[in-house]
């Protein structure tokens, strides 16, 4: 990536926010998460690491093992109300003999969210106490919303550059506050945010927004690695959850009103075969080669009824395989009444809905339902 913008020396920063999941809590994950990011950033060099909100709401046993998950990247936040293991409100590097002064904040309403107590003392004042360490040029991340962001910058004086860490998007623009440069690049990691700085005038001269795309950009065979043993150990956990939940999930299992397709296939067995020919049918198959079988994050789109309808179908893969794959009842609704007293009027309420629950804009931004349904008419 440094090769990309033809910088012989980038500062590389890295706000935080990794260990947001769509599933309820689950620390092992979080940790884990953690653990492998900052060891891919190592392997990397991303020299600094500041917390977000995502990692904050989890207090202080999460902020005290964050020191051990990395040997390079510098872990920073300034208003941290108590000294944690590791961490620093700021730190000097030096940078083509100039000294660049990085540090962090965030929003102490934070607090509220956070699990397990975490204090945080007053933003401003640790922001004007870090900007006193002489330095040639002074980046804070600020884990504030862009407005709490900018009423900051327009009181604290000597900042010259201000990354806005909260608020997703980014700035294609160079926006100036009271000479302090506002960037923002929360984008999911999709892209990299450059900025050229002219020391001279002190400001910034070049704004570069570089697309991270596996087309432009190989994987480290190393971090790859990591990716790699990070997803075979998040398969085993979830299998190691499902078993003890074994019980429970048989027993929802039992109580479902789903059948699977097999059911159908004596009736109806052209459009069976029809069905069979599309990618509906091999939609498990799809999670299974991405390692990706048992993620709750994955699965309910991969397979029948744990969306639409009275979302009473799909358990977990143990307990409900016979609804793998996005079955006739997915798109139909439960035929246990239909099978036993076979007639018209089951399951047609089908529209435009019933395919967006999983083909949505960020899963299938070219869906349309007019050119994707007869793809799959039977
Ligand atoms: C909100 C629903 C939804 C979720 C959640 C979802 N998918 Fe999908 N997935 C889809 C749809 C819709 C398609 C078909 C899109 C297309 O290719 O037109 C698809 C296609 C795929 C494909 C085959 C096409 C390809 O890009 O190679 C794979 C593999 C896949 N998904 C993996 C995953 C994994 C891994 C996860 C979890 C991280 C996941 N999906 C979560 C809806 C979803
Ligand atoms: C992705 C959604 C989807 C899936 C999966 C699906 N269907 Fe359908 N099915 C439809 C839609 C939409 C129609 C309405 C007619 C049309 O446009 O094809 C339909 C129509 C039907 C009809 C009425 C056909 C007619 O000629 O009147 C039957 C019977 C049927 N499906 C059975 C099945 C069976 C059996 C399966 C599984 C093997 C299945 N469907 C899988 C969406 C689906
Ligand atoms: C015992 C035979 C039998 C089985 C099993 C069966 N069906 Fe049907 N199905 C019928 C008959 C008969 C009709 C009436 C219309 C027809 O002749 O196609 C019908 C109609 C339908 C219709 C259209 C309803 C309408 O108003 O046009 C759908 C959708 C459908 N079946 C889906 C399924 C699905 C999904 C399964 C498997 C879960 C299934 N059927 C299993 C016999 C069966
Ligand atoms: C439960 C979630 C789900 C629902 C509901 C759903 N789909 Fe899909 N669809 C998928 C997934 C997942 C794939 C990709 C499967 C794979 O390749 O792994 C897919 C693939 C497709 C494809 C093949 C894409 C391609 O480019 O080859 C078409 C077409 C499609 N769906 C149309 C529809 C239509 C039309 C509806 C509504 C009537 C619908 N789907 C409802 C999840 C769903």
């Amino acid at each position: 990536m440094r090769q990309e913008v033809g910088a012989d020396r980038t500062l590389t920063i890295n706000s935080g926010n990794l260990t947001r999941t769509t599933t309820k809590v689950d620390f092992e994950i979080k940790y884990r998460v953690l653990q492998t990011a900052l060891k891919g950033y190592d392997m990397i060099g991303v020299e600094v690491f500041t917390p977000g909100v995502q990692e904050l709401i989890y207090g202080r046993e999460m902020i005290n093992k964050l020191h051990e998950y990395t040997k390079k990247s510098a872990i920073i936040c300034a208003n941290l109300a108590y000294p944690a293991p590791g961490i620093e409100p700021s730190r000097l590097f030096t940078v083509n003999h100039k000294k660049i002064l990085v540090t962090s904040i965030f929003d102490p309403k934070f607090e509220k969210k956070a699990i397990h107590g975490l204090k945080a003392s007053d933003p401003i004042a640790a922001l004007n106490k870090a900007l006193k360490t002489p330095h040639d040029l002074a980046i804070a991340v600020l884990h504030f919303s862009d407005n709490k962001a900018r009423n900051i910058i327009r009181r604290v004086a000597g900042l010259n550059i201000a990354v806005l860490a909260t608020q997703r998007g980014v700035f294609r623009k160079i926006e100036l506050i009271k000479g302090c440069c506002l960037v923002k690049n929360n984008n999911h990691g999709k892209t990299v945010g450059y900025l050229d700085w002219n020391f001279s005038s002190n400001s910034p001269t070049r704004l570069k927004l570089v697309k991270v795309e596996k087309s432009t950009f190989k994987a480290d065979p190393k971090v790859a690695k990591l990716v790699d043993e990070y997803e075979q150990w998040l398969r085993k956990h979830y299998i190691k959850k499902e078993k003890q939940e074994e019980e429970t999930l048989n027993e929802k299992a039992a109580g479902i009103n789903y059948v699977g397709n097999q059911a159908c296939g004596t009736c109806h067995p052209k459009i069976t075969a029809s069905w069979q020919t599309t990618r509906h049918a091999r939609a498990y198959a799809s999670l299974q080669k991405k390692c990706k079988d048992y993620c709750p994050d994955c699965l309910p789109c991969h397979v029948t009824g744990s969306r639409q309808h009275n979302k009473k179908g799909f358990q977990s893969p143990a307990s409900t395989p016979n609804l793998f794959n996005v079955q006739c009842e997915e798109c139909h609704g439960p035929a246990q009444d239909h099978i036993k007293d076979p007639k018209l009027n089951y399951g047609l309420k089908i529209d435009k809905k019933t395919c967006t629950a999983c083909h949505n804009s960020n899963t299938d931004p070219e869906f349309s339902f007019a050119h994707d349904l007869p793809l799959i008419s039977h």
